[in-house]
């Protein structure tokens, strides 16, 4: 097999690897994942909330297969919350996935099958597993930009429905200058 290989930065997260893919999302494209649709409405659609890498080294459904990707967030509120990802299941469900923080500071928002919804703080060095049938989603909650890498598996895919239907079950907004976590229905 001829090699394969890509070269990270470690020190930002960028990533150089063949065919290398990329995506960016703006404020345009994320109007039903923010609870402040007037807040939302005042703001520039092109306005870009985050960006991702990714390296596809198998075919994107290929079993026992891994990608490998870099997501920057960039700083920023709409009304009182943070700058976040749309977020997503997989659409394979049970294919967990690992996520390792580079810069910034941030949120990895997580909501199990049963409705139970939790957070981990994400920290330069700061390592996550995510196990499968876990939702997740992460937020930038500092002022500069936030870059995680990720790995998962090639066939995981993305399941975006309920998250954009039902949300989270919590949302993470700027309270007395500090990000907090409030679950749906808490104050
Ligand atoms: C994945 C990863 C990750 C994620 C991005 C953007 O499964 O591919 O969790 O690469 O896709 O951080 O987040 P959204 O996919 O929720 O927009
Ligand atoms: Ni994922």
């Amino acid at each position: 097999m001829a090699p394969i290989f890509a070269t990270v930065n470690w020190t930002d997260g960028t990533l150089d690897a063949p065919g290398m893919r990329s995506l960016v999302k703006k404020l345009g494209q994320l109007k039903q994942v923010f609870s402040d649709q007037s807040a939302h409405a005042q703001m520039d659609p092109e306005t870009v909330v985050y960006r991702v890498w990714w390296w596809e080294p198998v075919e994107a459904g290929t079993e026992g297969g891994l990608f490998w990707g870099t997501t920057e967030i960039l700083p920023g509120k709409v009304g009182k919350e943070f700058f976040m990802t749309h977020g997503h299941q997989h659409a394979i469900r049970d294919r967990a996935e690992f996520y390792g923080t580079v810069s910034g500071e941030g949120m990895l928002v997580l909501r199990d099958e049963n409705g139970k919804t939790w957070y981990e703080p994400m920290r330069p060095g700061s390592l996550h597993y995510i196990p499968g049938r876990v939702a997740h989603r992460t937020v930038n909650t500092g002022e500069m930009p936030f870059r995680f890498i990720a790995s998962w598996p090639s066939d995981a895919g993305h399941d975006y429905d309920v998250i954009a239907t039902e949300g989270l079950g919590a949302r993470v907004i700027e309270k007395d200058g500090k990000a907090v976590f409030v679950k749906d229905g808490e104050q």
